[in-house]
């Protein structure tokens, strides 16, 4: 594989990006806002340079792999030659079934056709393809150059050498690919998402305050972040959505959305990508308040 396109330059989105870049890849990312393409360039940008200070990387090499990105508003300029096409869009499904559907009219017959979806049913995704053989789940975590693990979701109809191919470019891009089967959220959220809807359930009950609840899981449990600062940092609007994957998936009470995330996400408060979630960023994210509008 040389040539792989992007969808979705968000916060996952620029993340898969700069790592196929700085591994070679040329990469297109695409997304329908110039202005999110342009927040997207900057971020890798100033990501690169935190590696150039840690001698991770050269200058020369940042404007190497920069030079291998390129930015597009339509995927219909770009995806024609692409050997690989991970989508990375907002988390519903019939935004991702729609994609899916074009990218299978526009790219040759051996592309293969990646989600980075963190909830939603790849065999579900494939149906919308003629293709379901090729079409399987890369699902990266965030910050993407810095955690090495890549879920890899395998439906019934997703084939070996689909897989093995996706195995073993996830090694090459210097992860660690875990396979897994389709169910709603996969492993990773099908753990996480409840975790943290708990602790927003702490947190409405007025067992502690939002800072408490973080330090009990740090100190407590040497959780590196604590789980109401990582759901703004996952973005609020995403935990929604996969919780609500879970609930309509399994029929069980316990994965409810909490009503105050619903309520947050409403009013448009998704965390650090709107500089306030669970914790007011305005200031820096070193600098973060506690946001105590909707307690
Ligand atoms: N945020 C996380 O921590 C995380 C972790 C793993 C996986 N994911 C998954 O990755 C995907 C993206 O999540 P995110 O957090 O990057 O979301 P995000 O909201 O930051 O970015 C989504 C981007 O998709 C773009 N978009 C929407 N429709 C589009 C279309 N038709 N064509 C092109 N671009 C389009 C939007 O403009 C936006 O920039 C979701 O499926 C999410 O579940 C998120």
């Amino acid at each position: 594989m040389k040539e792989i396109t992007v969808i979705g330059g968000g916060t996952m989105g620029n993340g898969i990006t700069h790592c196929f870049a700085q591994k070679g890849f040329k990469v297109n990312l695409v997304d329908l806002s110039s202005e999110i393409l342009n927040a997207a360039k900057k971020n890798i940008s100033n990501n690169l340079d935190r590696m150039i200070k840690k001698e991770i990387i050269t200058s020369k090499q940042k404007v190497q792999i920069l030079s291998l990105i390129s930015f597009h508003t339509q995927m219909s300029s770009c995806v024609k030659n692409s050997d690989l096409v991970i989508e990375a869009v907002t988390e519903t499904e019939t935004v991702k079934m729609k994609i899916f559907q074009e990218l299978d009219q526009l790219c040759k017959k051996s592309t293969i056709l990646a989600s980075n979806t963190s909830s939603i049913s790849i065999e579900k995704i494939g149906k919308s393809t003629n293709r379901k053989d090729k079409v399987i789940g890369m699902h990266f975590m965030n910050p993407v150059p810095i955690m090495k693990l890549v879920e890899v979701i395998k439906s019934n109809s997703t084939s070996t050498e689909t897989y093995e191919k996706i195995m073993s470019l996830s090694q090459d891009l210097g992860k660690i690919p875990v396979l897994v089967n389709d169910a709603p959220g996969f492993v990773a959220n099908r753990i996480l998402l409840p975790m943290i809807n708990e602790a927003i359930h702490t947190l409405t009950d007025n067992v502690s305050g939002v800072k408490e609840i973080d330090t009990v899981m740090i100190l407590g449990m040497s959780h590196p972040m604590g789980p109401l600062q990582l759901a703004d940092f996952i973005g609020l609007d995403v935990c929604l959505s996969i919780l609500n994957v879970l609930y309509d998936g399994f029929k069980n009470e316990k994965y409810k959305p909490n009503t105050i995330l619903e309520k947050m996400v409403t009013a448009g408060e998704l965390g650090v990508k709107t500089k306030i979630g669970f914790y007011d960023y305005s200031l820096g994210i070193k600098e973060k308040t506690i946001n105590n509008r909707f307690l």
